[in-house]
């Protein structure tokens, strides 16, 4: 990520609107469970807020400093993090209650990797487990503000196909002014 986007997703201007904004949404399309995976958690503003609302919280992100950092202010807590390439964990199917994903699609470079999040995602769902998120529209200010950094925005009008393909059901997706926001779920029997 570039400087100032960093910045301002570590500010305290944006962890207020993650409470007053995101929170009441998710809360509002979700039970997260006990078990919840947080892919690019960045900074950790999301994370702080799932792990007010679960027991354990699992935290993958693949920017190696910015996993350490986290790791280290979130040592000792109901968090662990985890350095890795969210298309391919490594960690055990079918163990989590949620997976979320927060303005971190876009950051993944190509159509056919955010395929394969999604996919990796329904492996270690368990069945009935939830796929909530919220990700960028593409609008030129935004565009703008990711000025030398990957912005990869997906498409509202086929990503749920795509989630579907990847084996989601109950796919619920909203258009929002500046982002979209989604959910799905993991069919039970599956
Ligand atoms: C814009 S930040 C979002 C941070 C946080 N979720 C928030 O909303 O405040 C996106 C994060 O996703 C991470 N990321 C991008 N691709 C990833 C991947 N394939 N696996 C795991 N993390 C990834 C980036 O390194 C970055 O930290």
């Amino acid at each position: 990520m570039n400087e100032s986007h960093l910045t301002f997703l570590a500010s305290p201007e944006w962890a207020r609107m993650l409470e007053t904004d995101l929170l009441p949404w998710l809360l509002s399309v979700a039970d997260l469970g006990d078990d919840v995976l947080e892919v690019g958690p960045g900074p950790g503003l999301t994370t702080d807020l799932l792990r007010q609302h679960a027991a354990r919280v699992t935290a993958v992100e693949v920017d190696a400093p910015l996993a350490v950092a986290l790791a280290e202010r979130l040592s000792g807590t109901n968090v662990d993090v985890i350095q890795c390439d969210a298309t391919d964990t490594g960690l055990p199917s079918g163990r989590f209650s949620a997976a979320t994903c927060f303005s971190m699609l876009h950051h993944v470079p190509r159509p056919d990797l955010q395929d394969r999040v999604f996919a990796e995602l329904g492996r270690v769902l368990r069945p009935g487990g939830v796929f909530v998120g919220t990700d960028s529209r593409d609008l030129d200010r935004i565009r703008d503000a990711h000025a030398g950094d990957v912005f990869v925005p997906v498409d509202p009008d086929t990503f749920g196909a795509r989630l579907e393909r990847a084996g989601f059901a109950d796919v619920g997706i909203d258009v929002g002014e500046y982002q979209i926001r989604f959910s799905a779920s993991k069919p039970r029997g599956s």
